[in-house]
């Protein structure tokens, strides 16, 4: 059984599908939050998963907050973290210590809309084609090796909560999809800096388009 701990600052909505994909060989050793209002975390309860509050305000400092965070993690043996909303800048000792295992969701087409807002920003773009991209992390925000993701179109009429909820449905499918590839021991970084995933088709492997909504 691979571990997994999940880190979450709010909804938790990620972490929920992760859960209930009920992934072969993966097992969610427990559920962290930065913030102790989280939603997520009466998720993780009510299906009897370990979970803790790192409160990020009870530390003097990012770095503070990050060794406190990662010893708790590491308490739970992790094969794999998962970034699922967790809105903390990670310090570069806490993502090197990870490196490999460590598993972020960012809610646009990188390397297009890096950081906040990135649905206003979006909008306020143009794009006729917005999504999500599954990555791992590196030090660099929003930078790291991309493994899945999945595009939307941007439809006439549409505010920063329509295009959110769109994305969102992809977040669900291509999360979940990701972990399992990563539990099956299945992603490969490569020497140009990308992901493979073996036993995929040829094809550019890791990317998907879901139909385009009427
Ligand atoms: C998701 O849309 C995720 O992509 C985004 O926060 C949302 C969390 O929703 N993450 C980031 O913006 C990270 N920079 P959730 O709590 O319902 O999973």
């Amino acid at each position: 059984m691979k571990h997994v701990v999940i880190l979450i600052s709010g909804r938790g909505s990620n972490m929920e599908a992760i859960v209930r994909a009920q992934i072969p060989g993966a097992r969610i050793v427990a559920v962290i939050s930065n913030r102790p209002d989280a939603g997520g975390l009466e998720f993780a309860a009510r299906h009897s998963i370990a979970s803790q509050v790192v409160d990020h305000r009870a530390f003097p400092s990012r770095e503070a907050f990050d060794a406190a965070l990662a010893e708790l993690i590491d308490g739970f043996s992790p094969d794999l973290v998962v970034l699922a909303g967790f809105m903390r800048v990670l310090t570069d000792a806490f993502v090197s210590r990870y490196a490999g295992r460590l598993l972020n969701i960012h809610p646009s087409l990188l390397p297009s809309f890096p950081g906040l807002h990135t649905h206003r920003r979006a909008l306020e773009a143009g794009v006729r084609v917005h999504g999500t991209t599954v990555h791992f992390v590196t030090p660099t925000l929003d930078c790291g090796p991309i493994v899945i993701q999945a595009a939307v179109p941007v439809l006439p009429g549409d505010d920063e909560a329509s295009l959110a909820a769109r994305v969102l449905v992809q977040e669900h499918r291509i999360y979940p999809q990701a972990v399992r590839w990563f539990v099956e021991g299945r992603l490969r970084l490569t020497e140009a800096g990308g992901v493979r995933v073996e036993g995929e088709s040829d094809g550019p492997i890791g990317w998907t388009v879901p139909p385009v909504e009427a």
